[in-house]
């Protein structure tokens, strides 16, 4: 998937985003780099940085979007943080290396996930047979002998048919001994409880503990082991680490909310220094050991997003400034946008509801003249209150729909269009009154 085009993944990245031309031609050509950069021979490959980048633009015009479906397209390790936390009471100059560890362990988990469904037909047939042994001990070494075969076979065949499902069965099942310390970690100290895990769990046996319950469920809770044990560890963490390390993206949201500017030069703003200069190093590149090992950050993607109201980039500390070269600004939505945004998505909320009252036999349908009456009202919302852009469709629309929601299928079946009076009189009242709708778009 890395082998897209820029202008491919612009195309991919416009099936879930309405507009924001530059914003996507801007992370599009970061990914590409990105794959250019493996491409590229001898020592100036380690030399090629990255493209950070930072997305400016007012809330809820598709920032986090954007770098959300990226690193889908990409198949890319993601984590998404608030830049902000770290100004959090308890937060300052804490764990900023913490992005690094959670990016790798959603690593580990997209590998093995990726490796599990490979196994997991094997993983069923050893899963049958644990079973049969069960039902069946001491036939499986001697079940070559013509006499015992048909009897294990009848069994299998029932197994099989779910005719079994029901019965209850008894054997050992490994306890993970993550979940075990969680429980033993006090409450409160949660923290405390997974860098008790991170550090031991590793390291304790896993416990074998004997369980009683129905075929049907120790299917499930046979296969996990049965998987894991077709999984060879060492070198899904491997791969991981170099997706990590190659393909790995953070999305820094509020980076301006750590910049200085603004309110003097006093008071939080060196708190807000300070958080980044701990995130320099990793955005630098830093190597950060995590309970896999040692990841490097040199050639993470971070993508920034803030709206920039008041503090301007330029506020950013220089080092980090310089480590950030992209700037691009995204724009506030139109009514035109919100008509599109509505409709024209893979995920488009129309669309979404459409199936949702699908599930219930029940057709959904606007007429063009709703959908344009729709994207006003959210426009004007947007201007009477806060904007908050293509965020007030949620909003709008779940209020619109509330009582086809409620009462489906008790009183509406069938068909159901939305027009234009419909929408009219479902929000006008609500629009017109500023305190009303407040509380309620
Ligand atoms: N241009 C757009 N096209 C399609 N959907 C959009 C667009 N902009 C926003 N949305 C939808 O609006 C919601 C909010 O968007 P998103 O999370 O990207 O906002 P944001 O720009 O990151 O805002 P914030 O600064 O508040 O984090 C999402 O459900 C997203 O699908
Ligand atoms: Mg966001």
């Amino acid at each position: 998937m890395e082998t897209l085009t820029p202008r491919q993944i612009v195309n991919e990245l416009d099936k879930y985003i309405i507009g924001q031309t530059n914003a996507k031609k801007s992370v599009a050509i970061a990914l590409r780099n990105r794959w250019r950069r493996q491409q590229v021979e001898g020592s100036l490959k380690n030399e090629i940085m990255p493209n950070n980048i930072i997305l400016i633009g007012p809330t809820g015009v598709g920032k986090t979007e954007i770098a959300r479906r990226l690193s889908k397209l990409a198949k890319a390790p993601f984590v998404k943080v608030e830049a902000s936390k770290f100004t959090e009471v308890g937060y300052v100059g804490r764990d900023v290396e913490s992005i690094v560890r959670d990016l790798m362990e959603i690593a580990v988990t997209m590998v093995k996930a990726e490796i599990s469904v490979k196994v997991e037909a094997k993983a069923k047939i050893n899963v049958e047979n644990r079973i049969l042994e069960i039902l069946l001990p001491g036939y499986k070494d001697i079940k070559s002998d013509s006499e015992n075969l048909p009897t294990w076979d009848k069994m299998k065949d029932r197994l099989q048919k779910g005719l079994l499902d029901e019965k209850e069965i008894e054997f050992d099942l490994k306890e993970d001994s993550g979940k075990m310390l969680q429980v033993l970690a006090p409450m409160g100290m949660e923290d405390f409880g997974s860098n008790l895990k991170d550090m031991f769990g590793g390291m304790m046996p896993k416990k074998k503990k004997k369980r009683k319950m129905k075929i049907s469920d120790a299917r499930k809770a046979l296969l996990e082991e049965e998987v894991s044990k077709l999984i060879d560890h060492d070198k899904a963490i491997e791969e991981a680490v170099r997706r990590t390390e190659n393909s790995g993206i953070v999305f820094l949201d509020e980076i301006d909310k750590i910049a200085g500017g603004g309110k003097g030069k006093n008071g939080p703003d060196v708190s807000r220094e300070g958080v980044q200069r701990d995130i320099l190093p990793i955005v630098e590149g830093s190597t950060v050991s995590t309970k896999y090992g040692s990841v490097k950050t040199d050639h993470v993607l971070f993508i920034a997003a803030g709206a920039f109201h008041v503090a301007k980039p330029s506020d950013l500390i220089p080092e980090l400034q310089g480590r950030f070269p992209i700037r691009v600004e995204l724009d506030s939505l139109s009514e035109e946008d919100f008509k599109r945004i509505l409709t024209e998505p893979e995920n488009a909320l129309i669309k979404q509801y459409t199936a949702l009252l699908e599930t219930e036999s029940v057709k959904l349908e606007f007429s063009e003249d709703a959908i344009d009456e729709i994207a006003s009202l959210a426009f004007i919302a947007n201007e009477q209150m806060e904007n908050i852009g293509a965020r007030r469709l949620h909003t709008i629309m779940s209020k619109l729909l509330e009582e086809i929601l409620f009462d489906t299928p008790d009183r509406f079946k069938g068909n159901i269009m939305i027009n234009q009076e419909i929408v009219k009189s479902a929000l006008a009242e609500v629009i017109k009154n500023p305190d009303l709708s407040e509380f309620i778009l």
